[in-house]
C-alpha cells in the first residue's frame, strides 16, 4: 500500500474526493496523514470524520520557509509517507523540499497547465476570453505550476460565466480526476516497490 500524505490550508473537498475512493478495497494507496497550515480549516474536520490522523503545522510560528519545511519533512518521514498531494495547500514549497520528494509530491491546478499558472487562475482564463478551461494534476517540481502534467479534465466555459460558477463546474472535475490520476501514480509506484 502506497502511504499518502494530504497537504491542505482550506475546504479540503479534494481531500474528500480522495478520502472517499480510497474507501474502494482495491485502491492502491492509503489516505495516511493529512496536514494543515493553517488551524481551523474544514479539511482538518473531513479527516477526524474519516479518522485519519491530522495535524497542524502553522507557517506563521515560524521565521523562515525552510524552518517550517524541516518540521513538515520529519513530520511525513515519521510517518513513512511514501507520497503527498497538495490539495488547496496554499504554500509554495522551496527547491530544497521539492528536491527531498522527486516525483513523490502530486498537485491539483484549477486551469488547463500550462495555462494559467499561480492565483486568481478562473480571473484568467475569463479574462483570456477561451472557451475552455478545467483542471490539471501534475507533478510539483521547483517551478510553480510547472511540473510534468499527469491528468486532465475539461469543461466549457460557458456565456455569462463568473468566477464562481466557472470555479463550481472545473471543482466537480477535480474530484473525479485527482483520485483517478492518484490510482495510477500508486499503482506504478507500488509495482516498483
Ligand atoms: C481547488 O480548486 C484546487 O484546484 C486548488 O485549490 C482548490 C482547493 O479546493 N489548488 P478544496 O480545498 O480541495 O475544496
Amino acid at each position: 500500500m502506497v502511504e499518502v500524505a494530504v497537504l491542505v490550508s482550506g475546504s479540503g473537498s479534494n481531500l474528500q474526493a480522495l478520502i472517499d475512493a480510497a474507501k474502494a478495497p482495491d485502491y492502491p494507496a492509503n489516505i495516511a496523514l493529512v496536514i494543515s497550515n493553517r488551524p481551523g480549516v474544514k479539511a482538518l474536520e473531513r479527516a477526524a470524520k474519516a479518522n485519519i490522523p491530522h495535524l497542524v503545522i502553522d507557517h506563521k510560528a515560524f521565521k523562515a520557509r525552510e524552518a517550517f519545511e524541516a518540521v513538515l519533512h520529519d513530520t511525513l518521514r515519521a510517518h513513512e509517507i511514501d507520497l503527498i498531494c497538495l490539495a488547496g495547500f496554499m504554500r509554495v514549497l522551496t527547491a530544497s523540499f521539492v528536491a527531498k520528494w522527486p516525483k513523490r509530491i502530486l498537485n491539483i491546478h484549477p486551469s488547463l497547465l500550462p495555462l494559467f499558472k499561480g492565483l486568481n487562475v478562473q480571473q484568467q482564463a475569463l479574462d483570456a476570453g477561451v472557451d475552455k478551461s478545467g483542471c490539471s494534476v501534475h507533478f510539483v517540481t521547483e517551478g510553480l505550476d510547472d511540473g510534468p502534467v499527469l491528468g486532465q479534465r475539461t469543461v466549457p466555459v460557458l456565456e455569462g460565466d463568473t468566477v464562481e460558477t466557472l470555479s463550481a463546474r472545473i471543482l466537480r472535475e477535480e474530484h473525479i480526476l485527482y483520485p483517478q490520476v492518484l490510482r495510477e501514480i500508486a499503482k506504478a509506484l507500488k509495482s516498483r516497490s
